[in-house]
């Protein structure tokens, strides 16, 4: 495991973004070979989004070639709705960065088939051959996306019940009232995390301190999921002061002597593996047919605020995407959903061919 210490939030965060624009840039992703990117919601990542959209903005980054998975979204929150993490990401990043709206991904927590929309969201992960880069927060619980402490380490995208204390942590965002917050998530498993050919976790402020003591010092243990990171071949655990807190000074200075040692994560241990494709979608909708699972249209009721201007994405094709083309293509809002509006039907066909039906 390798945890870099930085004295304050900003500076983690940039150094963050600066690791992810250099890993994008070795990869030199291509149309075809894209960088695939995980991504994840919350507070401590804003500062990463900011700094790449202004890295973007200057020229030094584009993500014409980075596919994304987000990590989570919450069970039945209309998509347009500011606290779903939808309208996180488009407010935050896509809506300012070159991206195609087709290589966007993000759990849909209102798919009619909550099982058929995790699976085909873990198909759609192997088909781009897995995640290059899994960018991470974590829970003041040790969680990291919606990996609720007790879950499973070996687990999948799937729907998870909220843990109270993240009900709670996340009722800031909801008016302070835990009654509005939702209480389930659909959320990539611990398993999904862990075949990420490179995990990074961004830990900030002393509230963040206990999960990333339990994390790295404590034993692997499902009651703090970030933990399941000392499996992995190349974790990286990037903190501020405050989030080293409860960690012991030996921890802490061996750590530091890494770095110091002039040798720091990005050249450190042996040189990344190809991870081939381990996830093979299983059985899912027994007795259903083919063509039960596979819509043949996008869904009618599209929202208002998250429709997409077509016309102008297809006058566009042959074109350079602009920094502001994510916006561009938005009717009348700050914010969209777009992914599965624009590649549902293509994603569900993919879906339906790997599914049994009996
Ligand atoms: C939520 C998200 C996690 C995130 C965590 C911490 O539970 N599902 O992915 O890591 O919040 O968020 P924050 O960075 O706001 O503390």
């Amino acid at each position: 495991m390798r945890v870099i210490i930085r004295n304050t939030a900003l500076e983690a965060s940039e150094y963050i973004a600066d690791y992810i624009i250099s890993r994008i840039q070795k990869f030199r992703p291509t149309e075809s070979q894209p960088f695939v990117l995980g991504l994840p919601t919350g507070s401590s990542p804003e500062i990463i989004y900011k700094t790449l959209v202004n890295r973007h903005r200057k020229g030094e980054i584009s993500f014409k070639n980075v596919v994304t998975f987000n990590m989570d979204e919450y069970v039945g929150l209309p998509r347009d709705h500011p606290e779903s993490y939808h309208s996180f990401m488009y407010k935050h990043f896509f809506s300012h960065v070159d991206i195609p709206p087709q290589n966007v991904n993000i759990l849909d927590g209102n798919a009619p088939d909550l099982a058929v929309e995790c699976a085909s969201f873990e198909a759609r992960i192997a088909r781009y051959g897995g995640i290059e880069l899994f960018l991470g927060g974590v829970g003041p619980d040790g969680h990291i996306a919606f990996n609720e402490p007790g879950s499973s380490l070996s687990s999948r995208t799937r729907v998870k019940t909220l843990a109270y204390d993240t009900i709670l942590a996340n009722s800031r965002f909801f008016d302070n009232d835990v009654d509005q917050v939702p209480r389930h998530a659909l959320t990539v498993g611990i398993q999904t995390i862990m075949e990420a050919r490179e995990v990074v976790i961004v830990a900030t402020g002393a509230h963040k301190a206990l999960a990333v003591e339990k994390g790295i010092e404590g034993g692997v243990n499902h009651m703090w999921t970030l933990s399941a990171l000392q499996l992995h071949p190349h974790p990286l655990i990037v903190c501020d002061r405050d989030a080293t807190l409860e960690l012991k000074v030996k921890t802490v200075r061996y750590f530091e002597s890494i770095e110091q040692a002039g040798t720091d994560a990005r050249t450190q241990g042996p040189p990344l593996t190809y991870r081939p494709r381990m996830y093979v979608p299983g059985p899912v909708g027994l007795g259903k047919t083919h063509q039960e699972l596979t819509p043949q249209t996008t869904p009618q009721k599209v929202p208002k605020d998250l429709r997409i201007n077509t016309e102008l994405s297809r006058s566009m094709e042959d074109d350079e995407l602009t920094p502001d083309s994510m916006s561009s293509r938005m009717v009348d809002s700050a914010i969209g959903g777009l992914d599965s509006a624009l590649k549902g039907d293509l994603f569900f066909d993919r879906m339906g061919a790997r599914v049994l039906s009996h």
